[in-house]
């Protein structure tokens, strides 16, 4: 009897799995930047979900972290008339695609969904082009995290740091003691990501948002950028010779091996940590970037849907792609992988460690007292156009160790001017 019903439910799921691949057996090719150890253990849970569901993956990725590289890529794609069904597209970007004309609309599975319902409305705003949804979120990052190593940390005789000063006191003891301070990587967009914590921490909120959200000139140019500029510098210092082109996540890997006690980068790093198999608060610490306890810079991750003209099949493995990326399952198995935490607000975030769980309360927090800010490093704050001209000013300030902090603000704000 038990037997029998047992050979009744294989057929019965074999019978449904046939009838799903059939029914579907659509194609999506998904653009993306994911490519480190994390990365693509969280972006393989996407492509197994869809392809359960009878649908197939054309993976399109494009290596570099930041995704500058996939952007360019992108666009030769998209002008030459043969976008992706979707790509890793966020922030302002997605407004500046929509305006192009080249996003499809999702509203029916949004509302079959009811993700109006279950993300915060300033985020179904970031994915509503002319108040259509074009985008599905698939995670939060907090972008100003310090990672550190604890054995070095203890070696050296020295505290996580948690305020800029602190910060500095840590690092020579770490640089006496023979580590590196600060794992970097010198790449442009890595640049930025270090500045903006810096920035964040001097600033505060409200100025933050004024220099790069609202893009004040009087802030952009003031003595309190000077000094984001003059603490920037002083880091320069604490990293080590070989940085430069350095990927994130090989700096990553040296505060898991030991050769370096901090990094201070989103929480995709934690995802590196995760693949590692290492544990947070064993061997590695979690902490705010120094001298922003209160604050939480703020990274989401989307995809932006292509109007198609191809098969019917594929139009329908899209809007699985897009119903799938904000389910549930998903949403905890990905971000489990990936480092950051779930967009929606009705999860159950039992599987989630301490740095999660600490991101998931700070998000919430930060969200009613105003200190939760879009990352400008990461594309949240402001236009491509004017986040290009940042990264130039400071990438170029941060390399060059004659560089003054006073001319460094003038060219920054005519800079930004220049792209508005
Ligand atoms: C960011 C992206 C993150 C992370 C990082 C490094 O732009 O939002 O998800 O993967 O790049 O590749």
């Amino acid at each position: 009897m038990k037997i029998t019903r047992t050979l009744c439910a294989i057929t019965f799921a074999m019978t449904f799995a046939g009838t799903a691949a059939t029914a579907h057996a659509g194609e999506v090719e998904v653009l993306h930047w994911w490519t480190s150890g994390g990365e693509a253990r969280s972006v393989a849970v996407l492509k197994s979900m869809m392809e359960q569901q009878g649908n197939s993956w054309k993976d399109f990725a494009v290596a570099g972290g930041g995704g500058e590289s996939a952007m360019r890529v992108l666009k030769t794609r998209a002008v030459s008339g043969n976008p992706p069904s979707a790509a890793q597209i966020k922030g302002h970007d997605i407004q500046e695609w929509g305006r192009l004309g080249f996003l499809t609309n999702l509203n029916d599975v949004a509302t079959a969904e009811q993700w109006g319902e279950v993300i915060p409305e300033v985020v179904a705003n970031v994915m509503k082009y002319h108040g259509e949804y074009v985008a599905v979120p698939v995670n939060v990052h907090r972008v100003n995290w310090l990672w550190a190593n604890p054995q070095v940390f203890k070696k050296s005789g020295a505290q996580v740091p948690t305020t800029l000063d602190e910060f500095f006191i840590a690092a020579d003891k770490i640089k006496a003691a023979g580590f590196i301070p600060l794992a970097h990587g010198g790449q442009p967009w890595q640049d930025v990501t270090l500045f903006e914590a810096v920035a964040l921490a001097v600033l505060g909120s409200e100025d933050y948002n004024r220099a790069f959200v609202d893009l004040n000139m009087d802030v952009l140019s003031g003595e309190k950028m000077v000094e984001a500029f003059t603490q920037f510098k002083k880091m320069h210092d604490y990293i080590d010779t070989k940085a430069r082109g350095r990927q994130w996540n090989t700096a990553t890997s040296m505060v898991i091996n030991g050769e370096a006690a901090m990094q201070i980068m989103g929480d995709w790093a934690k995802g590196e940590f995760a693949d590692a198999g290492k544990v947070p608060g064993i061997d590695y610490i979690c902490a705010p970037a120094p001298g922003t306890a209160e604050q939480f810079t703020f990274n989401i991750d989307s995809f932006a849907f292509f109007k198609l003209s191809g098969a019917k099949e594929d139009k329908q493995a899209q809007k699985d792609l897009a119903k799938t990326i904000m389910t549930k399952e998903f949403q905890e198995i990905f971000n489990l992988n990936k480092g950051s935490i779930p967009v929606r607000l009705d999860m159950n975030m039992k599987k989630f460690d301490q740095c999660a769980l600490d991101s998931m309360a700070s998000f919430k927090a930060t969200a009613k007292s105003g200190d939760l800010v879009p990352s400008m490093s990461q594309g949240l704050s402001t236009t491509s156009y004017v986040q290009g001209a940042i990264f130039d000013v400071v990438s170029n300030f941060f390399n060059r160790k004659s560089a003054d902090p006073e001319m460094a603000v003038q060219k920054l704000s005519r800079a930004v001017k220049a792209a508005m």
